[in-house]
């Protein structure tokens, strides 16, 4: 008798009407709707009727003159998953949120607010943040490892904010006059190197005491910090064995700092690009490539490339390595750049790169029919680079639709996908332990 296979973990990329950079110029994209709830609260709504762990929303604090050639973020993550927890029942909802141009005593009410309306589906993505230095002062983005050390410091204290109030301060004693026990809301004086922060959290105790701790670095401080910290990880590879070095990483950092590797869950990013057959597909891929403005997207991968200009280069050339910056200088997005450097030395084109970057953000792209990308998902999961996935749809109305109405209800039927939710929080989706 063979045995059953584990359940995989799904998070799905929300918040804009798809991730690719063109899906907006499609004729059903939505785009009109951008900034209304409905559209948003009616993604969120598959993605729980198709029983997914949680909705995932990205933050970022500038627009890098994206705004001639594809939609803004728009909405705020906390203010929209805030929204959404009343239009949803079980599903987790995770937000990103900057460990660089934030305090953490905001960062901690957010997220404590997000939990208790949501009672209990929170989840918090640390990013260090990698460019926007400009809407917060005149300093310079701090450097890398610098950025590191802050994150460190910030989680350590938003984390000692939330149990500031032990879970039986309140005492809601009317005839006494007490509302909590005093002696049970402490103070958390902490000093480091960055932050300074008294306490207490002006907030009882968050229903999941700490809400889900989610990250994604692929640089050596990155995974340094995943490992000692993070409860998800967003794993952002090409190809079945570099997702699989990483995992492993994951797991035996986190080994070394002494927990134990179940507790933190390895999603890998995946952009399924769906139609009927692999054929179609395909199509798909090459209409939506069409609907870019390649200057600007060669604008990107040079910033993502530690500034480089693209522009006098032809698209369909390959970069040589000596081009590029020596990897010590680059302080922005040091996994990025170590991706498209692989990738340069594999010996792909600017085109490749570009689609790459247009269309998931350095993830990696699945095309095929439902069975297709169903089977492509089986081969990480089963070849142990991941305990789950972080979809990030082209277009939350085409791929998006078919991702959760066909791809996961035949995960299901093959014993990959939960049957319903077993418990109340996001902390019981995902297995892990309480606080
Ligand atoms: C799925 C996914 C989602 C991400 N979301 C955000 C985000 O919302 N905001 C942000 O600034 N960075 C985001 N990042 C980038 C990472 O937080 C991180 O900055 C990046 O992986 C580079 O880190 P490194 O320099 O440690 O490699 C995301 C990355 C991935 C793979």
């Amino acid at each position: 008798m063979t045995s059953k296979p584990r359940h995989m973990h799904f998070f799905l990329v929300m918040g804009n009407v798809g991730q690719h950079h063109g899906a907006w110029r499609e004729p059903d994209s939505g785009i009109e709707l951008a900034d209304s709830i409905d559209f948003h609260a009616e993604v969120a709504q598959r993605a729980e009727a198709a029983k997914l762990d949680a909705v995932f929303i990205a933050d970022h604090l500038a627009m890098l003159g994206r705004e001639a050639h594809a939609p803004a973020q728009h909405l705020e993550p906390v203010t929209l998953l805030s929204a959404l927890s009343t239009r949803t029942e079980s599903i987790g909802l995770v937000g990103s949120a900057s460990t660089t141009f934030n305090e953490p005593f905001n960062v901690a009410r957010q997220f404590a607010s997000l939990d208790h309306l949501s009672r209990g589906r929170a989840g918090w993505n640390m990013v260090t943040s990698a460019f926007g230095e400009e809407n917060f002062g005149s300093e310079p983005l701090p450097a890398h490892a610098t950025r590191y050390e802050r994150a460190d410091e910030f989680v350590e204290v938003t984390k000692a904010l939330w149990r500031s109030w032990s879970a039986d301060a309140l005492a809601l004693d009317r005839e006494s006059g007490v509302y909590a026990r005093s002696e049970k809301v402490h103070p958390i004086d902490y000093a480091g190197k960055h932050l300074t922060v008294s306490g207490p959290l002006n907030i009882p105790r968050p229903p999941q005491v700490h809400p889900v701790l989610v990250q994604a670095g692929t640089s050596a401080d990155g995974m340094a910090f995943a490992s000692k910290h993070a409860e998800v990880v967003f794993s952002a590879h090409q190809g079945i064995p570099a997702a699989k070095r990483y995992y492993e990483k994951i797991k035996n950092g986190a080994r070394l700092c002494g927990r134990d590797p179940d507790s933190v869950k390895v999603l890998f990013g995946l952009s399924p690009i769906l139609a009927d057959t692999q054929k179609e597909a395909e199509e798909r891929q090459r209409a939506l490539a069409g609907l870019l403005n390649i200057d600007y997207v060669k604008q990107l991968v040079g910033f993502q490339l530690g500034g480089m200009d693209l522009s006098g280069y032809d698209i369909d050339e390959k970069l040589s390595l000596d081009l590029l910056p020596d990897p010590a200088t680059v302080n922005r997005r040091q996994g990025r750049f170590d991706l498209y450097r692989q990738l340069i030395e594999d010996g792909e084109t600017l085109r490749r790169l570009t689609e790459i970057e247009a269309t998931a953000a350095g993830l990696q792209v699945a095309v095929g029919d439902v069975a297709g990308v169903a089977d492509k998902m089986v081969a990480y999961f089963e070849a142990g680079a991941a305990d789950g996935f972080i979809l990030i749809p082209p277009s939350q109305r085409v791929d998006g639709r078919r991702l959760l109405g066909e791809v996961i209800p035949l995960l299901r039927e093959r014993g990959y996908a939960r049957e319903d939710y077993r418990g109340t929080t996001l902390r019981e989706h995902l297995g892990l332990t309480w606080p």
